[in-house]
């Protein structure tokens, strides 16, 4: 069996459309995907079937390191354990014992960048491809029930998602922009934002793709359109995402006084995300708000999810992950 590398990239919320709380807890939504060249790194190696290297493990061992790694749980709980036990339960296990994964944190958790689900995604691509297990509807069905926005990792892009964010269509792919994400300090947690959300907007749409902004901002994507998208980006979780850390609005006005084209708040934030006219206008704002306490970070759209690279067979990776 063979031992995988895979970067799992962070993703932004160009747009998003929020409609009214389904019976099942989860909200409609209507919103465009962007993938960025911002990754985290998992290693994957084969687990031995001695039973102490897998004695209570359910199958995978992880290991977390990296500038992001400071409160990510390595147990069951994260999002990669959770894959691991999908991929299990949907298309079989993998290696004699499970696997060992060591995963690089370089995304910030509770900034709505998609870091956990990213991991998540990129776990399953890479036990199809050291399994030879590769069917697509029991990975996206094993995707889907690791959180809302895991199916969309399986592919990246620019992609419009509907429902929990698991109906998915690709949009004319944006070129390769220079973006800024800037976070401060604070994280948020979807479920807090979702609930804020409830009681801000009790007027919101059963169907949020009905909106006619979403349908400006959405015609704009399908054509292409750059100057057209940027004027119609907007996000119906700022509100509440505001209402719980004000000084999200401080980070958009420096994002703004340095020249953004557009601004907008991914997914519930607490990040924000600029497309800047040049690389030195993102490398002096980047420098300004990290002064100012906040992480940030520069670099580009990306279309094409980088693929699995096969580090060796099974047996290799003795060594140290790291
Ligand atoms: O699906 P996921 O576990 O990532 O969602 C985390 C929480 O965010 C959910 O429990 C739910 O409260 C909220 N959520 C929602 N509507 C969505 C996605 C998430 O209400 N479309």
């Amino acid at each position: 069996m063979l031992a995988v590398e895979v970067l799992a990239p962070a993703k932004l919320n160009l747009v998003l459309a929020a409609g009214r709380r389904r019976a099942d807890g989860y909200h409609p939504l209507a919103t465009i995907f962007q993938t960025i060249s911002l990754c985290d790194r998992l290693r994957v190696w084969p687990l031995p079937s001695q039973p102490s290297r897998a004695a209570g493990t359910e199958g995978i061992v992880l290991r977390v390191t990296g500038p992001e790694a400071a409160g990510v749980e390595a147990g069951p709980a994260n999002l990669v354990a959770r894959a691991y036990r999908a991929f299990r339960r949907r298309l079989g296990p993998a290696g004699p014992a499970g696997v060992r994964v060591a995963l690089f944190k370089r995304v910030p958790k509770g900034a709505g960048l998609g870091g956990g689900s990213s991991d998540a995604a990129a776990l399953l691509r890479a036990l199809a491809q050291m399994t030879g297990r590769n069917d697509a509807e029991a990975l996206a069905e094993a995707a889907l029930e690791v959180g809302s926005d895991v199916p969309y990792f399986l592919t990246g892009g620019t992609r419009a998602a509907f429902g929990r964010g698991e109906r998915l269509t690709a949009l004319t792919p944006l070129p390769p922009e220079v973006v800024v994400v800037a976070k401060p300090p604070r994280e948020l947690e979807t479920g807090r934002v979702f609930l804020a959300f409830d009681r801000l907007r009790d007027d919101a749409l059963a169907d949020p793709a009905a909106d006619p902004r979403w349908r400006k901002a959405v015609a704009a994507a399908a054509a292409g359109d750059r100057d057209a998208l940027w004027r119609s980006v907007f996000n119906d979780l700022e509100p509440a995402a505001l209402g719980l850390a004000p000084e999200i609005e401080e980070g958009r006005e420096r994002l703004r006084a340095a020249g953004a084209q557009a601004v907008g708040l991914s997914g519930s934030g607490s990040a924000l995300w600029a497309v800047m006219p040049s690389p030195a206008a993102a490398d002096r704002v980047r420098r300004a708000l990290r002064r100012a306490g906040w992480w940030a970070w520069s670099g580009r759209f990306v279309e094409r999810l980088p693929a699995v690279r096969v580090l060796g067979r099974a047996g290799a990776g003795e060594g140290d992950p790291a």
